[in-house]
């Protein structure tokens, strides 16, 4: 018999694919990555190797649901990730949502899925449910990882005073919300079926309904980049050219020695 070496351990377990929305996001983490090797695969690139102790593949989403769904689903059929966490940046809807803060998401729903009258609006047809939600426990590791990223100084410095992370429902769509009648209309609509949405994105949802399927757990957290409203197109690129990287790799640091 062959000693199991520390390594050869690592390198035999199923990996935790870390899958971020933006390329800044993850190229923070690929800078991180000990023994990097890049796999190419379904027009994607995957990053694996070994973060803080855990085997890990970083991926890309992409933008819009059907592009992160075929990624989520390529990490678990290709790569057969044990977990998914996604980090990205979304838009606050919630009144006290705002630039700076984290959300993590407790569920999803996609705002933009109607196929009423045969079913409820928002419902996802064959599924019996509207909302999907996200690992609790891992989730609750997203949390804690995200509340001490925040304290971190390095993060302060970036001066969103009183930041704060919160704990929600997520809404995604194939849109990009960025008007505040528009934001307004979409929280009170969701509010009246009696969702309380706090931010706005393009991929949890698909992510979860993959990683439902699979039963792969999922746990997403997103940094607050705008609030869906007329400036929503300025501040997301500043926010996510200085910000997100920072934020997404002190929150995955934290997240990976949790684990
Ligand atoms: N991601 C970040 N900001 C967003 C917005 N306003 N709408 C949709 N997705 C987003």
């Amino acid at each position: 018999m062959f000693p199991v070496t520390p390594s050869a351990a690592l390198a035999a377990a199923t990996p935790v694919a870390i899958l971020s929305a933006l390329s800044q996001e993850q190229r923070g983490l690929v800078e991180l990555l000990r023994s990097p090797r890049k796999v190419s695969h379904a027009g994607r690139d995957f990053w694996l190797g070994e973060l803080h102790g855990q085997a890990v593949v970083l991926a890309l989403s992409r933008i819009g649901k059907v592009a992160a769904a075929i990624t989520a689903a390529a990490l678990i059929e290709r790569f057969g990730v044990r977990r998914i966490v996604f980090t990205g940046v979304a838009g606050g809807l919630a009144d006290g949502v705002n630039v700076g803060d984290i959300v993590v998401a407790t569920d999803f729903l996609q705002h933009d899925l109607d196929a009423s009258p045969l079913f409820p609006r928002y419902e996802v047809p064959l599924y019996g449910k509207t909302r999907l939600a996200s690992d609790v426990d891992l989730s609750a590791l997203l949390f804690n990882a995200s509340c001490a990223a925040l304290a971190q100084q390095s993060l302060a410095a970036h001066g969103f005073a009183g930041a704060c992370v919160h704990q929600g429902l997520i809404a995604s769509g194939d849109r990009f919300v960025c008007g505040a009648d528009e934001s307004r209309k979409l929280r009170d609509l969701l509010a009246g079926a009696g969702h309380a949405v706090l931010a706005v994105e393009m991929e949890g949802a698909a992510v979860a309904q993959v990683c439902l399927d699979y039963g792969v757990p999922f746990a997403a957290v997103r940094t607050i980049s705008d609030r869906a409203d007329d400036s929503a197109h300025r501040d997301f690129p500043r926010f996510t050219d200085e910000v997100a990287s920072p934020y997404a790799r002190a929150i995955v640091e934290r997240l990976l020695n949790l684990l």
